[in-house]
């Protein structure tokens, strides 16, 4: 069994469309270094046309390639169908070195599921197999698979771990939903349990991570190798430095002390985002867009929530945003 780039009881920084661009992994890696790794959001591996290496690297960020510890830190995901053209895509990701490539098998897009890719390939074992195939023998270093526990139910669940590790996948990380349940109610851990008990490869467990309770009681309860957190890190970023300070001196966690991360959370989070976006001469316009999509995830935890984020919401420009977190930090 190959040696995850990763230690045991990572957290791991959930890819996400959108909002993992390279500035942003950057800005973090920088803002919250207690992050254990991140992920590229996926590629899509074209169908047709030709197959461009500087896209691919593009996908990647420029600036975040240049920087050799995020890279060591950092997998790169695709995603893609039968029909795709994963070899040559998967030859490049290998030829130009990058660790360690994930396999998006659980975006449960409408449009990405009826081109057959995303989570729609966990329906169907015969013609996933081959794609895991090609990419196993395409790819040197570590290759995982980010899953859903299966597309309607949970009938292939089983049949699915087996494959995975049947054909050489190096990890498998379960976010704990069917693809039909997109991302209502809770996410089950149970699945993730049963998974760990399962497979001899490590789980990564996913899902309805929120605050540092919910780390260590996944840990407890489900003993996955390492933990993964999409929404959870947007809500709260600083998340994984908290964690580490709690796991350090565990009577640590007050009222105050998470008020005062939380301000200085804030207060970095954007400082250093801004800071990437203005070295790839992002306009501030869309600087405050991307800010005001942030935005959404944050302040739940203020007691006047709505009206703290409709106020970063309806700023007109990026100084007034700022003025905006100013006052409230
Ligand atoms: C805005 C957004 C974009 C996402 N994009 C991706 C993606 O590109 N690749 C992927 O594997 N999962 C993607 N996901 C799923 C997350 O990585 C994660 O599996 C999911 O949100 C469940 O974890 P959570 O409960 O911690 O958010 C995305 C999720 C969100 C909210």
């Amino acid at each position: 069994m190959k040696n995850l780039p990763f230690k045991k009881h990572s957290l791991l920084f959930a890819p996400m469309e959108g909002v993992t661009d390279g500035p942003y992994r950057l800005a973090i890696s920088r803002a919250f270094s207690e992050w254990d790794y991140f992920s590229t959001d996926f590629y899509r591996v074209p169908t047709v046309g030709n197959i461009q290496e500087k896209a691919i690297l593009k996908h990647y960020g420029h600036g975040a390639l240049e920087k050799k510890s995020l890279r060591d830190k950092t997998s790169y995901q695709i995603l893609t169908s039968a029909r795709a053209q994963t070899k040559p895509v998967v030859d490049i990701i290998n030829a130009q070195g990058f660790e360690h490539l994930d396999l998006n098998l659980g975006c449960p897009s409408k449009k990405v599921n009826a081109h057959r890719g995303g989570a729609f390939l966990l329906s169907d074992i015969e013609t996933l197999k081959p794609i895991i195939k090609t990419i196993r023998e395409s790819f040197d270093r570590i290759f995982t698979v980010k899953i859903r526990i299966g597309y309607r139910d949970d009938k292939l669940f089983f049949d699915l771990l087996k494959m995975f590790e049947d054909e050489g996948v190096d990890a498998i990380t379960l976010h704990a939903r069917t693809r039909d349940q997109l991302y209502q109610g809770t996410a089950d851990w149970e699945y993730i349990k049963k998974a760990v008990k399962a497979c001899s490869i490590p789980i990564i467990g996913n899902g309805d991570i929120w605050t540092v309770e919910d780390i260590v009681r996944i840990f407890d309860e489900c003993d996955p190798y390492a933990i993964m957190m999409g929404r959870g890190a947007l809500k709260t970023p600083w998340l994984a430095t908290t964690y580490y300070e709690h796991r350090n001196n565990p009577d640590f966690l007050s009222e105050e002390f998470l008020l005062e991360e939380r301000r200085r959370g804030l207060d970095i989070y954007f400082y250093e985002l801004e800071k990437e976006y203005r070295k790839e001469n992002v306009e501030d316009i869309n600087i405050l867009k991307r800010f005001k999509s942030f935005s959404r995830y944050l302040f739940d935890d203020f007691p006047d929530h709505e009206t703290v984020r409709g106020r970063f919401l309806r700023s007109t420009s990026l100084n007034e945003f700022k003025a905006h977190l100013h006052d409230l930090v």
